[in-house]
């Protein structure tokens, strides 16, 4: 009958826990093979080196710029770094939209927007003329040969600019600001938000070795033994990696577990075949596997009294926010209707209650696929370490995290499942990256005061 026509279908997206747990050692391998010098050139599972070695101490202090683009929002940010007794940051920010045209346009066009809007945002604090420090949150896979060198590998989520592809974006920055000769800027650090969150979090906790991003896209960072780190000199102390997590399964080796909705997603987006982890788990892609198995339930009659409107037709529809409001638990069903007929689909009773239930498979499996990297990644920092137990922070930051009623505490569950002697505590950034970009701006500063 139908009910169970629709349960096969949604079966197929719910993971047992042995099949979590071979997630988690699939990740453990890739992340290996992304360290080792042998292997990294055709890992997809990057696992950058970030030349970021040391979390904050407190000592560091002065005023900088930071920019942090490539989530929800582009911001740039004033960020007042203070030391001693008075420790603490201040921060002044303001949001700016990047319309579509400029993340599809060409390269010049993107950077010339950004200069634009750091030149409103000086004459908005009344800082016209002043030159200050700048650190650059960056949200996209880079190579990077020092902490202001960072060459894009490619564009993922919504981006698709021409022409920065295998470019340093401190130079297409630089170049940027040289052509409007209005101001000067020292772009000391590009770090990507997974390290700026790290790095945020890290100033309130110590224990804060991890950074998770689960917004537009997903991705994660932690605290590597250099001698782990083939790809750069050195032995002693620790350096952050940034995983870039959401390319794992990008050689095929989560194709087991992925469906044809995952399948049909990934087809039909800007980067076909890439970033298969984080288009099963990011905002940017959750409401398209929902729409996807919608429509599939609808052809068969199992839905919408089997008739396909337009706008069920249409991409994008189901935003991150939809995810998150259809699943409150205080919405009664006639509001989880109003939501749908707000997006133009009209339901029935029965409708909207398997809408919510395709909602909720689909946002479960993607915290527990979250949770089952996580659990890899907490789990090779304590054998890194030769450690019976690690107690850690992970620093959280994305709207599908924060808005979402269950996918932290599906999270949660599963590393703490996944990775029992491990004890994970989840933290939610407060400030954003850009606080954390400023605070490895500072130190950088005060590393490269002292040497001169
Ligand atoms: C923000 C960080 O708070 O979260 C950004 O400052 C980050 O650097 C973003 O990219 C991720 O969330 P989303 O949902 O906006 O993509
Ligand atoms: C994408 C980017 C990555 C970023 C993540 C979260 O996966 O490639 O650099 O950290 O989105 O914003």
């Amino acid at each position: 009958d139908q009910h169970r026509a629709r349960e096969k279908v949604l079966e197929s997206l719910k993971l047992s826990r042995e099949q979590l747990l071979e997630i988690k050692r699939r990740m453990k391998v890739e992340m290996e093979r992304g360290l080792s010098k042998e292997t990294h050139a055709i890992a997809p599972v990057k696992m950058l080196p970030t030349y970021v070695c040391a979390t904050p101490d407190g000592t560091e202090k002065g005023d900088f710029l930071a920019l942090d683009l490539g989530g929800t929002n582009f911001r740039v940010l004033l960020v007042r770094v203070r030391n001693g007794k008075r420790r603490g940051v201040e921060m002044h920010n303001k949001i700016y939209s990047i319309p579509q045209e400029v993340m599809h346009g060409t390269g010049d066009e993107l950077f010339d927007h950004i200069v634009q809007c750091i030149a409103d945002f000086l004459e908005y604090m009344g800082m016209k003329g002043v030159s200050l420090p700048l650190g650059f949150t960056f949200s996209f896979p880079c190579q990077q040969n020092s902490l202001d060198e960072s060459i894009l590998l490619k564009w993922t989520k919504g981006f698709k600019a021409s022409g920065c592809e295998g470019e340093d974006v401190v130079t297409l920055l630089k170049e940027a600001i040289h052509r409007r000769e209005e101001f000067d800027l020292d772009v000391v650090a590009v770090v990507n938000d997974t390290v700026g969150t790290m790095m945020t979090c890290g100033y309130e906790d110590p224990h804060c070795e991890v950074g998770l991003i689960v917004g537009t896209g997903s991705n994660a960072c932690y605290m590597e033994e250099m001698h782990n780190v083939e790809l750069v000199e050195g032995e002693e102390g620790r350096m952050c990696i940034n995983m870039e997590w959401g390319a794992f399964g990008d050689n095929g080796c989560l194709d087991d577990f992925r469906t044809e909705f995952d399948v049909a997603v990934d087809k039909l987006s800007l980067n076909p075949g890439k970033q298969r982890f984080e288009k099963m788990i990011s905002g940017m892609y959750l409401g398209e596997i929902v729409r996807n198995i919608l429509i599939d339930f609808t052809k068969r009659g199992l839905l919408f009294r089997g008739r396909i409107s337009e706008r069920l037709k249409t991409r994008g529809i189901f935003e991150t926010k939809f995810l998150s409001q259809i699943e409150s638990d205080r919405l009664a069903l006639l509001q989880v209707r109003a939501i749908l007929h707000h997006l133009g689909l009209e339901s029935t009773c029965d409708d909207s209650i398997i809408v919510k239930e395709v909602c909720t498979v689909v946002a479960r499996r993607a915290a527990q696929l979250c949770g089952a990297g996580m659990a890899a990644v907490v789990d090779k920092i304590r054998e890194n370490r030769g450690l019976e137990t690690l107690k850690v922070t992970v620093g959280v930051d994305g709207t599908l995290y924060k808005l979402h009623p269950h996918f932290s505490n599906i999270l949660c569950e599963t590393v703490k499942d996944l990775a029992p002697k491990c004890e994970v505590s989840f933290l939610e950034s407060e400030d954003g990256s850009g606080k954390g970009a400023a605070l490895i701006t500072a130190v950088a500063c005060r590393i490269r005061e002292a040497g001169q």
